[in-house]
């Protein structure tokens, strides 16, 4: 069935560095917080001078205000970093297929980076719920550390540099923590290297595991097939069939890509 995606404009209410190169916006867009699902993502028109949207990760969605996480990385967020409270924003969304919330049994969450922001909005929406979070160094993961302390049970921190939590990688952590705790899955987000890793020890624990992959994006809906990728079940789209895929889809049980 062909459904028809809202384009709209949103009021921004807020626009602030949480750290050096990374920001929180918060739009005002109360449909959009009723109706988005964990993980999905919206593609954000910046200017006019931009011909492709942007696409970033819903990371919270409640009482009519929907948070995104971003990093400046190129002249689009550069852009959208000058924005302030009361500019308006054109919106495409939501868009993708999102985690699954509803499942019994404790998930935990797996990111690095800007890959948190999709498993925070995970955090928000499902019941039972850990979140281990990789980062460059103490700057990167302590905002991410405020963000998810109330919605989450167990918080585990991994830094490149060790200036917060263990020394190390998400993986490097990962194995120990599947010693201690029972999870009925794990949901990753971030660099695909470390997804990569991440996947191979789910599999190797046999619990089941889901990533949410990134491509660059033109439409995002679908029609273009810029975000195509092999799987194991044959070509899919990023922007449609994901960006949520099941790990044993898109990675091999030895953590390489499928195709
Ligand atoms: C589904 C999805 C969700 C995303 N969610 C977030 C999010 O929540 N927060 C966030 O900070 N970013 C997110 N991104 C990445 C974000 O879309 C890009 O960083 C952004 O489009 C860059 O725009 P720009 O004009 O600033 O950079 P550009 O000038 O377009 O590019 C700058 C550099 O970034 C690289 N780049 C741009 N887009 C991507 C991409 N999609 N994947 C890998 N490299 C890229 C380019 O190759 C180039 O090296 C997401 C991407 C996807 C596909
Ligand atoms: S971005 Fe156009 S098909 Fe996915």
């Amino acid at each position: 069935m062909f459904v028809r995606k809202k384009i709209f404009d949103a009021e921004i209410k807020s626009n602030a560095a949480v750290a050096e190169n990374i920001y929180r916006l918060e739009i005002l867009a109360q449909e959009l917080a009723e109706t988005a699902r964990a993980g999905q993502f919206v593609q954000v028109k910046l200017a006019d001078e931009f011909t492709l949207r942007r696409p970033l990760g819903i990371a919270s969605a409640r009482n009519g205000v929907v948070k995104i996480f971003y990093r400046v990385v190129g002249h689009g967020t550069e852009v959208l970093s000058a924005k302030k409270s009361g500019d308006t924003l054109n919106i495409l969304g939501a868009l993708g297929n999102g985690f699954d919330t509803d499942i019994s049994g404790r998930i935990l969450l797996v990111g690095g980076g800007m890959g948190l922001a999709p498993l925070l909005s995970v955090a928000e929406k499902a019941g039972a719920v850990d979140v281990l979070i990789g980062g460059r160094n103490r700057g990167e993961v302590d905002f991410w550390i405020q963000e998810f302390k109330p919605e989450v049970g167990k918080v585990f921190i991994t830094t490149d540099d060790g200036s917060r939590g263990s020394l190390g990688f998400v993986t490097t952590l990962l194995p120990e923590v599947l010693e201690y705790e029972d999870y009925a899955a794990i949901y990753t987000c971030g660099p695909e290297i470390m997804m990569r890793g991440v996947a191979k020890i789910a599999g190797e624990n046999d619990i089941p595991c889901r990533v949410s992959l990134e491509r660059r994006m033109a439409c995002g809906l679908g029609v273009c097939l810029s975000c195509s990728i092999d799987t194991a079940s044959g070509r899919r789209k990023i922007c449609k069939d994901g960006p949520v895929f099941d790990a044993r889809e898109v990675f091999t049980k030895a953590g390489e890509k499928v195709g």
